[in-house]
């Protein structure tokens, strides 16, 4: 089902502590909704280092765990425990410490190699979709997950394999953006001075990996002062 357009919601904080404890509220929120009306929450993590924050402060915060399933926007082609990989970081932060059953933490196998990867993992993706929420962050090229700038997208793809990522490791799994953008709300979390540049071109409509990421509900961009402009939304 093709994402319908809606308008990035950008809102503004002082610092990254303030992005991520928004960011963990609307997670936390957009759960229970989901509860309430399908009996589960289907969240898409986020990779890199952005998220971390959010993902230790969901390690503190009371919620129905049994009932949420989680998925990976990407993942690098690295061994299955190894230290970089997105998943062994959300489960040394966050997934290891709460009541998440095993059996709906549904890790990228990337350590079979990408093509091999994205194969198993497509048609998970697919019974998976709609999702309820996924997590994103950007890099300083526009990229988001894994889908970097030049990459082709062929119309119903559910799962991109990566052979020459520029942000190592080279070997990456992705979620395609349709497949990305296939869910009721979408949660993009920039921090840092090194993003600065690369919102801007975002918001002069450059053709960047990120600005082809669309929801169904909500799309919001939660950003700091050092990423974004100097207004400070009351948001
Ligand atoms: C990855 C991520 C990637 C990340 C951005 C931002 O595997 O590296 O999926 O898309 O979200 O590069 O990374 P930081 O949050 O570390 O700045």
């Amino acid at each position: 089902m093709a994402a319908a357009e809606v308008v990035p919601d950008w809102q503004y904080f002082p610092d990254a502590a303030a992005v991520a404890a928004a960011a963990t509220a609307l997670i936390l929120s957009a759960a229970d909704a989901a509860l309430r009306a399908r009996g589960e929450f289907r969240l898409v993590l986020a990779g890199g280092t952005t998220p971390n924050k959010v993902y230790r402060q969901l390690a503190a915060s009371p919620a129905e765990w049994s009932h949420w399933q989680i998925y990976f926007g990407d993942e690098r082609c690295l061994p299955a425990a190894d230290p970089g990989r997105n998943s062994t970081m959300a489960a040394a932060t966050w997934l290891d410490h709460v009541g998440i059953p095993q059996k709906n933490v549904h890790s990228i196998p990337a350590e079979l190699g990408a093509q091999a990867a994205a194969q198993r993992y497509a048609p998970l993706v697919a019974a998976a979709r709609p999702f309820d929420m996924v997590l994103l962050g950007m890099g300083e090229d526009g990229h988001t997950a894994s889908l970097f700038p030049g990459h082709a997208h062929p119309a119903g793809e559910q799962v991109h394999a990566v052979s020459a990522a520029p942000k190592p490791p080279p070997e990456r799994v992705s979620l395609s953006r349709e497949a990305l953008s296939d869910s009721h709300d979408v949660l993009i979390l920039i921090t840092g001075t090194g993003k600065r540049e690369a919102v801007q071109r975002w918001r002069a409509s450059e053709d960047l990996p990120i600005a082809h990421i669309t929801a169904h509900d909500h799309l919001r961009v939660l950003i700091d002062r050092e990423a974004g402009d100097t207004a400070i939304s009351t948001a």
